[in-house]
């Protein structure tokens, strides 16, 4: 039996949302793909194929990295971040794993069809401009991938980026090597 999906308990700074429609934007996006995936229970949707641990805590770390770094940047800078747009594109940005992966039979995972031929959050991207949520947002949730093809141009998609790759090294070991390069 497939336990219903609740985007409150799942991420509890959704209620910091301002915008209604949004936050009722955001829930039809998970709806429509937890419909669509093969996992029963959103907990065992691990944070890739390589790394078995789960995305929700992940996922949940990030939102709530996400939303301290806006609190510093506006308490010791007096920098300007869209709240909503953060908030909004941080629940959305891996929403798109429960159809990227499937369970395998005996443990792990597979790639299903969606997860082989699009790039990863592509599939919360589209749902998420058929559902009417605004393109800055989209933008976010297109590009937070270091596997994405451009880093996102806004502040918040940046602040996603940067948490998303922290709390990556948090829960399974730093990927990352430092090269040099020159550029014009
Ligand atoms: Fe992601």
């Amino acid at each position: 039996m497939k336990k219903a999906i609740d985007v409150a308990w799942m991420f509890p700074e959704f209620e910091l949302i301002r915008d209604r429609a949004l936050k009722d934007r955001i829930v039809a996006v998970w709806q429509e793909l937890w419909a669509a995936s093969e996992f029963t229970d959103i907990g065992d949707v691990p944070t890739s194929g390589s790394i078995p641990y789960p995305n929700l805590p992940h996922s949940r770390a990030v939102l709530s990295l996400c939303v301290r770094i806006a609190d510093v940047f506006e308490q010791v800078h007096g920098t300007k971040v869209d709240r909503d747009t953060l908030i909004a594109a941080a629940i959305l940005q891996d929403a798109s794993k429960v159809v990227e992966y499937r369970p395998r039979p005996g443990g792990g995972v597979d790639r299903t069809e969606i997860g082989q031929t699009y790039p990863h959050a592509y599939w919360a991207g589209m749902l998420a401009t058929k559902h009417g949520i605004a393109p800055a947002i989209v933008h976010i949730i297109l590009f937070h991938s270091p596997s994405a093809a451009k880093f996102p141009a806004s502040l918040e998609g940046k602040i996603i980026y940067y948490a998303d790759q922290l709390d990556v090294i948090a829960i399974s070991g730093d990927h990352w090597k430092k090269e040099s390069f020159i550029y014009r």
